[in-house]
């Protein structure tokens, strides 16, 4: 019955003429795009309480890179329990201009909210990886999907050159790729920037090598792992990133026959193999996306359970709540979080996993600008994270920050206003204080949202919010 549902097609839209309501899925860098255009808002309104359950769909996080390393084995890959959401339609764009076959169907198993008569926030995407995948990855969609650079590891391994677009910054900080690049060549790659492109080739292939990270970066334990899998001889990465994401991306490459030890730890150890075969996966749950959901039921006194993922990869972020004085109880596949009372203040500091992630950061601060106290949080992962504050701070939140810490002095209630989403993050953070505010709350930009939250607006009304989502244009360019 769930197949004859008509599923909108989840596309790219062409780049239209400046001036023609470019908005869907844009990335931080795309500010001067068109003089005049159409941006998405969303409007809720406060004293609002979250109530219900929700299911959360795959980790972005782990489908985009799971959607790269299909690229490791020639022939036909099936990922399940992908995020309906714009940055899983751009990585297919990738994957379709480096001659892969991509497409997207009704998951397998349909998303539970298709029961309950909504739309569909998980797909299964079948990728046809050809012998010899292309060997660039151009600015237009990088710059769109900073993650792109994902493919640097997987295609060096296969084809021995790679040229892919240097994704620059974003609005939540300077985001280096030197990690990457010495990891890949430790292993023989010769690595050059050049014209925003990043170029790497190894044309006698890559081999093994002792890898130690400064720091255990997500995205550069990922490429160096995917580049090891297929190097001559044994890889060991130091300092390696510990994510419940690089856990389901080691689990999938083992799958496909890599030989991977340590996947989880600090330390991962892989044992390069001639071949890989294509497999069918099945995405981890979205911790981020969970974890937004505990802190909302938090912020708005609620009682929300979320199911679709094991909340040990939400211990450090649930114990904050129950500092605050949330209850919490967890299931093997699902938690709950009733908040009964004003929250407590208290102090958070975002690390690598399985500290407190850096992503929920904006709930955290939300949580803090609605506490009875004073909480020092901490950002120690991205540079520009708190360029948002200041959309908080129009809603009356008490924020001062300082470096990478913020003093937020935590009041009763919000006050209603308009704000605008500067990334993913903070626009869900941004419409979840807005519940917590008095009057209306119009968050701008929401795309961002789009990016990362798979119909967020329906996840909303299912725990009882009544919530609107427009088309607002943006104002004109003022000429002199
Ligand atoms: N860094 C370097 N050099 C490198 C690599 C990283 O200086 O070679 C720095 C970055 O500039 C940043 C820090 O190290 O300051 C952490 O970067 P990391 O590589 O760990 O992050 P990432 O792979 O770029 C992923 C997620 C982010 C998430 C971070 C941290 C994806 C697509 N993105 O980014 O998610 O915040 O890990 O957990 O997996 C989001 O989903 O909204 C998001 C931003």
């Amino acid at each position: 019955m769930t197949h004859s549902l008509r599923i909108p097609d989840l596309t790219i839209p062409a780049r239209p003429a400046a001036g023609t309501g470019w908005s869907a899925g844009v990335g931080p860098g795309d500010a001067g795009d068109a003089a005049v255009a159409d941006v998405d808002v969303i409007r809720v309104r406060g004293g609002a309480r979250l109530a219900g359950t929700v299911h959360v769909v795959g980790a972005k996080n782990s489908a985009l890179k799971l959607m790269a390393a299909a690229l490791l084995a020639p022939g036909r890959s099936v990922i399940t329990n992908v995020p309906r959401i714009t940055d899983i339609a751009i990585m297919g764009e990738v994957l379709r201009r480096l001659g892969c076959g991509v497409r997207f169907d009704v998951d397998d198993p349909v998303d539970p909210m298709v029961a309950v008569g909504g739309v569909a926030r998980s797909r299964s995407v079948t990728i046809d990886v050809p012998e010899q995948p292309g060997v660039e990855a151009d600015y237009d969609l990088v710059r769109r999907l900073r993650a792109s650079i994902c493919v640097l590891g997987p295609l060096l391994a296969r084809r021995g050159y790679v040229r892919v677009a240097h994704p620059g910054g974003d609005a939540i900080g300077s985001r280096g790729l030197d990690m990457h690049i010495s990891g890949l060549t430790r292993m023989g790659a010769d690595i050059s920037g050049e014209h925003g492109f990043v170029i790497a080739s190894a044309p006698d292939g890559l081999h093994g090598a002792e890898i130690v990270l400064d720091f255990p970066s997500v995205g550069a334990t990922e490429n160096l792992v995917m580049a090891a899998v297929l190097a001559d001889g044994t890889t060991v990465i130091e300092n390696a990133a510990r994510e419940p994401e690089i856990v389901d991306i080691c689990t999938m490459l083992q799958r496909m026959g890599a030989l991977i030890e340590g996947e989880g730890t600090s330390t991962i150890t892989i044992v390069g193999v001639p071949r890989l075969q294509p497999v069918r996966h099945a995405t981890v749950g979205d911790r981020i996306v969970a974890g937004t959901w505990a802190f909302a039921a938090a912020m708005t006194r609620g009682d929300v359970t979320v199911t679709g993922l094991d909340p040990a990869f939400l211990e450090v972020a649930l114990d904050k709540v129950v500092a605050a004085g949330g209850l919490v109880e967890t299931r093997a596949d699902a938690f709950r979080v009733r908040m009964d009372d004003r929250p407590r203040a208290v102090d958070v500091v975002t690390l690598p996993y399985p500290g407190f992630a850096t992503d929920l950061l904006p709930m955290a601060i939300g949580l803090a600008a609605l506490s009875d106290g004073a909480s020092l949080i901490t950002e120690n992962i991205f540079d520009g994270r708190f360029m948002f504050a200041n959309e908080m701070m129009r809603l009356g939140a008490d924020i001062k920050t300082d470096g990478h810490h913020a003093v937020v002095r935590g009041r009763e209630r919000l006050s209603g206003a308009p704000v605008r989403a500067t990334d993913i993050r903070a626009g869900a953070g941004l419409i979840i204080a807005g519940l917590c505010a008095d009057g209306v709350t119009e968050v701008s930009h929401v795309h961002h949202v789009d990016r990362g939250y798979p119909d967020f607006v329906a996840d909303l009304r299912a725990l009882g919010i009544e919530v609107e989502r427009a088309t607002a244009p943006e104002e004109p360019e003022l000429t002199i």
